[in-house]
C-alpha cells in the first residue's frame, strides 16, 4: 500500500518555498540596486580645500589643458547659480574627472577634491555622470 504525503502538508511546504525564493530574489535585487547605487560617483570639491587651492584648480580644470567644459558656470549658464568658488569648482571638478576617469584622470586636484555618491546635480543644473 502506497503512503501519499499529506496534501495539506505538501502545499504548505510549496508555500514555504515560494516564500523564500521571493524573499531571496526580492534582497538580492535590492542588493543589486545598492550596489549600483554605491557605484555611482561624482567628483566634488572638498569642505578642506582652500579658496586659492579651489581657484587654482577650477582655472586648470577649465583650462585647454584640463579640458573641462566649464559654459555652465559662466553667468549665462545654468550651474552658475549659486555663485560661490565651491560650486563651480565642484562643477568643474566633475566635468573634467567623468571626461578623463576612464584614461587616468583623477578627482584629486591637489587634495581639493573628492569622490561623492549622492548626485550634486540642483535646480536644473545637472552633473554629469558618464559610464
Ligand atoms: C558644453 O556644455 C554646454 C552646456 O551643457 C553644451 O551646450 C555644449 O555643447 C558643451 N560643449 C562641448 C564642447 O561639449
Amino acid at each position: 500500500m502506497m503512503r501519499t504525503f499529506p496534501t495539506k502538508l505538501l502545499l504548505l511546504l510549496s508555500s514555504l518555498m515560494l516564500i523564500m525564493i521571493l524573499a531571496t530574489s526580492g534582497s538580492v535585487l535590492e542588493v543589486d540596486r545598492e550596489q549600483q547605487q554605491q557605484q555611482q560617483q561624482w567628483c566634488v570639491a572638498s569642505d578642506k580645500a582652500t579658496d586659492e587651492g579651489l581657484q587654482e584648480a577650477l582655472d586648470w580644470a577649465c583650462s585647454t589643458q584640463g579640458g573641462a567644459n566649464c559654459s555652465s558656470i559662466q553667468p549665462s549658464g545654468i550651474c552658475f547659480l549659486p555663485n560661490t568658488l565651491k560650486d563651480h569648482a565642484s562643477f568643474a571638478f566633475n566635468d573634467y574627472w567623468q571626461k578623463f576617469k576612464g584614461q587616468g584622470g583623477t578627482c584629486d586636484f591637489k587634495g581639493s577634491a573628492l569622490l561623492v555618491h549622492a548626485d550634486p546635480s540642483h535646480d536644473l543644473c545637472a552633473f554629469p555622470l558618464l559610464p
